[in-house]
């Protein structure tokens, strides 16, 4: 089986498992979510971070948006460049206007002249399908944040933007086939525990 096929049944499989999860389930994952992103020290330190808009039976974020709020931090949620298949970021309030995107993704509806780039945030917490104990993240199969992390593969310890993948603990599995242009993260958390890698 090519890398490629095995990527996609992994897809397959594990998109499956968390759409499984009732919607009481997944309320409690992200109250714990929240609390284990509130005990690590990179979450802490952030004044700038970037979150997401839970789709497909992804943990949600938004207890941990409300968190990030309270503590006075800057939420900026991805944008998606109407030039590339890039990921811009763009900050969130209460009152932010959303808008879905060529992906019916809802997202601020604001021009990407003033959103930062990736590389301009602290923190930045990441949906995923699938994560291996190496810290391999396996996405949606848009190549989004790859493309737009692109940067930390010149060099190794980038301090800034810190890469936390955020995921229900069913989608761990043993071994995600990576490819050259996967981008791992710094740390997962689950609403079970942070992983550092
Ligand atoms: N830096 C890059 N430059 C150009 N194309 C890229 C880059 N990174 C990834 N891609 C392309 O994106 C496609 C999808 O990549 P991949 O399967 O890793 O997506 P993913 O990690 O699941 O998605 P996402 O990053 O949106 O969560 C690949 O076919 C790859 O060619
Ligand atoms: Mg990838």
């Amino acid at each position: 089986m090519t890398s490629s096929t095995q990527r996609q049944n992994l897809r397959r499989q594990l998109r499956l498992q968390r759409k499984q999860l009732s919607s009481r389930q997944q309320h409690i994952h992200a109250r714990k979510l929240a609390n284990v992103l509130q005990r690590s020290r990179h979450f802490k330190q952030a004044k700038n971070v970037a979150f997401y808009l839970a789709e497909d039976g992804e943990i949600s974020a938004e207890a941990a948006i409300q968190l990030a709020w309270k503590s006075r931090k800057t939420v900026y949620l991805p944008v998606l460049s109407p030039f590339a298949d890039e990921l811009f970021f763009a900050a969130y309030t209460s009152k932010t206007r959303l808008k879905l995107n060529r992906f019916g993704i809802a997202e601020p509806a604001v021009s990407i002249r003033h959103c930062k780039r990736a590389h301009q945030l602290q923190l930045i917490l990441m949906p995923l399908v699938g994560f291996d104990s190496q810290g391999n993240r396996l996405g949606m199969g848009g190549g989004f944040y790859d493309r737009s992390l692109h940067f930390r593969r010149q060099q190794k310890n980038w301090r800034k933007p810190r890469l936390i993948g955020l995921a229900h603990e069913c989608q761990k599995t043993v071994a995600i086939p990576v490819e050259d242009w996967d981008i791992p993260v710094d740390a997962i958390a689950t609403e079970k525990t942070l992983y550092r890698f």
